[in-house]
């Protein structure tokens, strides 16, 4: 199976619908040495979580994501003292109009809702603010520094398995937290282009676009939720069945991460999506002969990627049972959340507010596209807590 260069395209709504656009993802061009020269004047402090934010307190330094349904800017505040104006930010802008055009305003809402009440993990991208004006709507996160995961694994083709258990480690943390902590949130897209490296090398999950507050029934089941959305590559057969899942479709695809982290591709792949969905609903996950796997690897990889009923995480002991799984074995799990151990991978981060980490992708006017204000009148109430 070859391996992709180009990003997977997620996955949403209530077919099996391929995604509208195609994420470009130009070749990486290098940044100047020197951050650009702060204005010497000094203002008054701008606290940016105190106040009501619009797009004028930022200026753009370049854009180092776009997604299906987002992009996403390093920026900076455009006032405040030196100290404040020193400081960067990674600004998720998303059109109204496309959000409403493609039905995800509940999942844009979701995503805003989710990323307040999770905020503090070492492992999640810290939540700052949202906004909206007339045309879009604003997500303020910390700045991430060392670009994707989805680039590490491309250019060193594969992981050997300390590394690959180091990010598998601060992953089941996530989950472990999303899940059993935060009482049934399921996250939905877990995969290498969601995954960033802080300076330090720890994974750092960003993209709540999908994520939802599922939640437990009276009798401590979890409730079940029934959209197709995801990336194919990384769906549970239960998602493609479409007969209702819950919060276990992401222990599956922390199975696939383990694999395509070890392999270099993931187990099922096809150019065709609806190939994709046949092979995960009909194949067991096979292992090739090259690269080598251990067993316990390969265990574990199997024990993921198996039915819901059976699969390790979802059975009863939950996130326990793959913290105590022999491929963790020796891992002291308190200091993984302490990020006590040195990551595999340390990202060639220059100084604050450098982007070298990130792809190159062009800077498109924003204003071009037709504001559509009807559209944007009949469904603005929507996104009122925004
Ligand atoms: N906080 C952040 N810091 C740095 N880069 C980010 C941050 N959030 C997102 N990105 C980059 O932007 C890309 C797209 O953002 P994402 O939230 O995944 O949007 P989409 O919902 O369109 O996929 C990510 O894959 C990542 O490369
Ligand atoms: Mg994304």
């Amino acid at each position: 199976m070859a391996a992709m260069s180009m990003h997977s395209q997620p996955v949403y709504g209530l077919g099996l619908l391929p995604a509208a656009d195609s994420k470009a993802n130009s070749s990486g061009q290098r940044q100047p040495l020197q951050p650009p020269p702060l204005p010497q004047k000094s203002f008054e402090p701008f606290d940016v979580t105190a106040r009501r934010l619009c797009l004028r307190d930022f200026e753009s330094v370049r854009t180092i994501g776009t997604g299906t349904f987002a992009r996403v800017q390093l920026v900076r505040l455009s006032h405040g003292t030196i100290t404040d104006r020193s400081k960067v930010y990674a600004l998720k802008i998303l059109r109204k109009t496309k959000v409403i055009k493609l039905r995800q305003i509940d999942h844009v809402c979701q995503e805003r809702q989710i990323l307040d009440d999770v905020k503090g993990h070492p492992f999640l991208t810290d939540f700052i603010a949202s906004f909206s004006d007339h045309d879009f709507l604003y997500i303020l996160l910390d700045y991430v520094p060392g670009g994707e995961l989805f680039t590490y694994l491309r250019e060193y083709r594969r992981f050997n398995e300390s590394t690959a258990r180091f990010y598998a480690a601060e992953i089941v943390l996530i989950l472990e937290y999303l899940h059993e902590t935060q009482g049934g949130i399921a996250y939905r897209d877990m995969k290498p282009e969601n995954l960033l490296l802080d300076a330090d090398g720890h994974i750092k999950l960003v993209d709540f676009g999908f994520a939802k507050r599922l939640g437990n029934d009276e009798s401590g089941h979890p409730v079940k939720t029934y959209t197709l959305c995801g990336t194919p590559e990384y769906l549970a057969p239960e998602v493609i069945r479409e007969g209702g899942y819950t919060t276990a479709v992401d222990w599956w695809a922390l199975g696939i991460l383990i694999y395509e982290f070890l392999t270099g591709y993931t187990p099922f792949w096809h150019e065709d999506s609806i190939e994709i969905y046949k092979q995960i609903v009909e194949k067991t996950v096979a292992f090739p002969q090259e690269p080598a796997i251990s067993e316990a690897a390969k265990d574990i990889i199997s024990q993921l990627c198996t039915d819901r009923s059976r699969r390790l995480g979802v059975v009863s002991g939950g996130a326990a049972n793959v913290k105590a799984h022999r491929f963790f074995a020796g891992t002291d799990w308190d200091a993984v959340y302490r990020k006590r151990y040195q990551g595999p991978i340390i990202p060639p981060i220059r100084y604050l507010g450098d982007a070298q980490c990130f792809s190159t992708y062009p800077e498109e006017d924003i204003d071009e596209e037709d504001c559509a204000d009807n559209m944007v009148k009949n469904y603005d109430h929507y996104f009122e807590g925004f």
